[in-house]
């Protein structure tokens, strides 16, 4: 039997048939709504690579079934930006320099999102305890940090 389930993408409603009802949001947006700047990292909840918004909330999609947020609305890396306009806590990953490789930072940027959306943090501490769902393999946490305080300006 398949399995269908509606989101709301980055403001566009996705009708996803699941044929396993044991797929992960990660798989279901890389691999079924073709949105792959969300990263696959540990697969099992422990590096925050795959960090999305879930109604405003950010959550490990690779923890989450899709199937139980059917409905829900997903803000992924891919829905930040408007046309050329970076957001404001991209923009300031650029200017920090909060970034090495480049593959964590979608959940790091994600994550600060989120986290500046739930009240934010005052302070570096704070942040770096904010952002601690966050690996980063490269270290680049004090460009990270940075950056955070920078956007929350
Ligand atoms: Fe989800 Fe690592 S890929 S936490």
């Amino acid at each position: 039997m398949t399995l269908s389930i509606s989101l709301t993408v980055n403001g566009e409603r996705r009708d996803v048939p699941l044929e396993d009802p044991r797929a992960t949001l990660l798989d279901v947006l890389r691999d079924r709504v073709g949105l792959t700047g969300t990263k696959k990292g540990c697969d099992r909840g422990q590096c925050g690579a795959c960090t999305v918004l879930v109604d405003g909330r950010r959550i490990n999609a690779c923890l989450a079934l899709a199937v139980s947020h059917d409905g829900a609305e997903v803000t992924t890396i891919e829905g930040l930006a408007q046309g050329d306009d970076l957001h404001p806590v991209q923009a300031a990953f650029v200017e920090c320099d909060g970034f090495q490789c480049g593959y964590c930072t979608p959940g790091q940027i994600m994550s600060a999102v989120g986290l500046i959306a739930e009240g934010g943090a005052d302070d570096a501490e704070r942040i770096r305890e904010g952002m601690s769902g966050n690996i980063c393999r490269c270290a680049a946490y004090p460009g990270i940090t940075a950056a955070v305080q920078d956007a929350q300006r």
